[in-house]
């Protein structure tokens, strides 16, 4: 039986006057999730990067309207992102209760007896008594080398509804499945997911995988939602970049950024962006985007400088068994 996901954007219910905040879509466990989360993978991963980076990110972030934050345990920034938490609530800016936080369970952890005490790992580093989404980070399990380890995902499902029951998390989900492994996942599951986070961005429009999710019920969080438009770009990156005239030309109709058009453009199809930063400003642009909207021929228009195209390939697993992109 298929369960529609009807898109209801909903207030989120805050109360607190704040510069921006975004609504909430309703996920298929009737928990809300707001539709801007702050992305914090990469936050520490430069060596040179001052060590409050993330929390300083974290707390610009929720001063700006974010209610939605995404870390994982891979991205070894949990205790700096429950810092930035922590400040934010013991100054009055927030409740945790008006807070959803996302966190991932790698893949080194993926028998079934291991999620529960990785979660509580998690937990203990975000200075949290539950997350709001706890996400399986990726279909493949390997050993703590990064060898291949043969665990079937659908055991490590069965870690996460554990999770769930005991209240250490609200939902749970999974990142970068595919389709067919999505629907493995609900045949075989008394609880479905609630998200699937992937990549997804003018480059890697990915139609097919978003229509589906959406179709059973399962929302669809896009990180990296601006592909190859921001510093990242190389000589070689497939269009669009920041000054692409197309997106040039939108921004300058609606007053915004060509970056707001593109966080602009993963909403009108109903997804939830996950922008990074940890710069005060672009942040706050980031979640500024709900005071206008673009049409369908300009949300088609993006959709044609798909490529299919990944910034993130996960491409050493390729050759690993329940590897989920199908374009190696
Ligand atoms: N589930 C997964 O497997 C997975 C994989 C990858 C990422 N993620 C999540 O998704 C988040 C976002 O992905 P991402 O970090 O790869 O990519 P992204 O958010 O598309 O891009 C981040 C880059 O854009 C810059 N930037 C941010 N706002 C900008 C703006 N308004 N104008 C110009 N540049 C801007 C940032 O620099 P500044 O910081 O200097 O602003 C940073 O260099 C991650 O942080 C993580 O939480 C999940």
């Amino acid at each position: 039986m298929r369960r529609l996901l009807s898109f209801v954007v909903l207030l989120c219910g805050f109360s607190l006057a704040v510069a921006t905040q975004a609504p909430c879509i309703e996920l298929n466990d009737g928990n809300k999730m707001p539709m801007v989360a702050l992305g914090t993978g990469r936050g520490t991963a430069s060596e040179t990067a001052p060590a409050d980076e993330v929390s300083k990110a974290v707390y610009w972030a929720i001063e700006a309207g974010y209610r939605h934050i995404d870390t994982a345990a891979i991205y070894y920034d949990e205790p700096e992102v429950g810092q930035g938490i922590r400040e934010a609530i013991n100054n009055n800016l927030v409740t945790r209760e008006e807070l959803f936080i996302t966190t991932k369970l790698w893949s080194d952890k993926h028998r079934q007896n291991e999620v529960v005490p990785a979660l509580k790992e998690s937990l203990q580093k975000l200075g949290l008594d539950y997350v709001d989404l706890y996400l399986i980070h990726f279909p493949v399990a390997v050993k703590e080398d990064g060898s291949y380890d043969d665990v079937d995902y659908l055991e490590t499902w069965r870690g996460m509804e554990e999770a769930r029951a005991l209240g250490l998390t609200r939902s749970i989900g999974v990142s970068n499945f595919n389709a067919s492994q999505v629907d493995r996942i609900i045949a075989n599951s008394r609880v479905w997911p609630a998200v699937n986070e992937i990549e997804v961005n003018p480059t890697l429009t990915q139609e097919a995988l978003v229509t589906h999710c959406q179709e059973l019920g399962v929302a669809v969080m896009a990180f990296s939602p601006f592909g190859f438009l921001v510093s990242r770009s190389r000589p070689d990156s497939p269009p669009p970049r920041v000054d692409d005239p197309i997106l040039v030309q939108m921004a300058n109709k609606y007053n915004k950024s060509t970056g707001q058009i593109v966080l602009r453009y993963l909403i009108e199809r109903g997804l939830v962006p996950i922008p990074k930063s940890v710069n005060k400003k672009r942040l706050a642009q980031n979640i500024d985007l709900f005071d206008f909207s673009l049409t369908p021929e300009e949300v088609q228009t993006i959709s044609r400088f798909n490529k299919n195209k990944r910034v993130i390939d996960f491409v050493d697993w390729k050759d690993y068994p329940h590897f989920p992109y199908g374009d190696y």
